[in-house]
């Protein structure tokens, strides 16, 4: 058995801070002086140094200085072969998918070109402290070898699976129900639960899905209950009302996806813009989740995301954050929560009733603020809730892989440097209100540069210095 100890200053999250209005710290723990105890990549006990180094005498102890240590963060929305896409000017989703990301996730059937995108992805993930993500692939089963293949050469926990469409896409690029039931199932043998891989049923979205590919996916789902289903949902108007007008006999987007018996726990559907209320009240009531996207929903102007409506306590949403690199310019979460906070202060705008004053709502506008216990939550704990992985990753609770993420507090833009001492000693937070201040500057100044360090399984995969 290999053992190791990580000592330094930690903060997770052990409840939903959601739930706590007013008083969110209580969700948190923050620990000055913590000590994490590893045996073989897995989490055996974690508290006070005082209280838990008795208990392990003679572990090689690591100290990790001027660092705040968080739980790795979690993608739950990401296209792996969308890597050399970041950055293309110009297009909404639908013209965008047809200019940029058809032709160039075409290229990932070369098993040397996935397999190059495959190593720089995961570089790319590491460097940004993400370490678990649930991807989407290519329709070639090629590209999902890849992926999987790669995670497990660095033992990261990845929810990912072929990527299904067969319809509004080049030709070339289209797969067909028979070969995507056949070719997923293929891919479920050799790669749900080896290793850190789990597998996810993916009909790439309702507007990309004949009648027949989404009774594959059904049918996919009926025969491998343990498996996810991940998929993207009402994310733009011209896409919303095309699903529709494909699906006539469906009244709303989620609708197509329940006809399908797709929609539940381990359900996850990315965007969720154009959700309308009972959309949300009823992904509520059947443990589905929704994957708030914010870097790719501004970038690609699909809309608002209205947190505080999805987490109205009348019909709360699991909800899971993501990149969704290439649609999302950045592969940080700590970007993502940058515009998360940013969009729900845009929704606040039209919730204050000074435009409307039927939209008041200050219920609804104090959970859209997206504070620093609510955006790490949501990228740690919180996250891997949505996603139905909360038993393996989120926080420091011992049984869970360890997985973990060293932030500098100092990283990054000058302008952070300065603006840190205003909020904690020079030498680092002390106490949790510090300790948020500290993070929710590091969200809302930092990126990649904050993180120092990543570590998976109890090891250390990325150092910036
Ligand atoms: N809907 C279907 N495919 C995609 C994609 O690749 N990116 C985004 N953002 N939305 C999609
Ligand atoms: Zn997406």
């Amino acid at each position: 058995m290999s053992t190791l100890a990580i000592r330094g200053r930690f903060f997770d999250f052990i409840d939903d801070p959601w739930k706590h209005v007013g008083r969110e710290a209580e969700a948190a723990r923050f620990l000055p002086d913590g000590l994490l105890v590893i045996e073989d990549g897995l989490i055996a006990d974690f508290g006070p140094f005082a209280e838990v180094a008795p208990r392990h005498a003679g572990v090689a102890i690591t100290v990790i200085e001027d660092r705040l240590i968080l739980p790795g963060f979690i993608d739950g929305h990401i296209h792996f072969p969308q890597t050399r896409v970041l950055g293309a000017y110009g297009e909404q989703l639908l013209p965008w998918l047809q200019k940029w990301v058809f032709p160039e996730e075409l290229k990932y059937r070369d098993r040397d070109y996935a397999r190059e995108g495959a190593g720089r992805f995961f570089d790319d993930l590491l460097a940004a402290g993400t370490t678990t993500c649930q991807a989407f692939t290519s329709s070639s089963p090629v590209s999902t070898e890849e992926l999987f293949e790669e995670a497990g050469r660095r033992n990261m926990r990845v929810i990912a699976g072929l990527t299904g469409i067969d319809r509004n896409a080049p030709a070339e690029f289209l797969d067909t129900p028979e070969n995507f039931y056949r070719d997923s199932k293929a891919l479920i043998a050799r790669y749900h639960r080896q290793g850190r891989n789990l597998y996810a049923i993916t009909p790439r979205f309702a507007f990309g899905a004949s009648h027949e590919l989404l009774a594959a996916c059904q049918r996919l789902k009926q025969e491998h209950p343990d498996c996810w289903v991940n998929t993207h949902i009402s994310e733009n108007p011209t896409e919303c009302r095309g699903v529709l007008e494909q699906h006539a006999d469906c009244d709303d987007y989620l609708g197509v996806y329940e006809k399908y018996g797709l929609v539940g726990p381990k359900f996850s559907g990315g965007h969720g813009v154009w959700l309308s209320d009972g959309e949300f009240r009823r992904m509520s009531a059947s443990g589905a989740a929704v994957v708030f996207c914010p870097c790719s929903n501004l970038f690609l102007g699909s809309g608002l995301f209205r947190i505080g409506r999805a987490t109205d306590p009348a019909h709360r949403v699991k909800m899971s954050f993501g990149t969704d690199m290439g649609g999302g310019n950045r592969f940080s979460m700590l970007n993502v929560l940058d515009d998360a906070y940013k969009v729900g202060m845009c929704n606040n705008t039209l919730l204050d009733g000074s435009v409307d004053p039927a939209r008041k709502d200050l219920a609804e506008a104090e959970r859209n603020k997206m504070s620093p216990w609510r955006s790490f939550w949501s990228i740690t704990l919180g996250g891997a809730e949505g996603l139905c992985i909360d038993e393996m990753v989120g926080n420091f609770q011992p049984g869970k892989e360890a997985d973990f993420v060293a932030l500098d507090w100092n990283g990054g833009p000058l302008a952070q440097r300065w603006h840190q001492s205003l909020l904690a000693p020079e030498s680092g937070p002390e106490t949790m209100e510090q300790a948020a201040d500290v993070l929710f500057a590091i969200m809302m100044v930092g990126d990649d540069r904050a993180v120092a360090q990543t570590w998976v399984m109890g090891e250390r995969l990325y150092s910036r210095d």
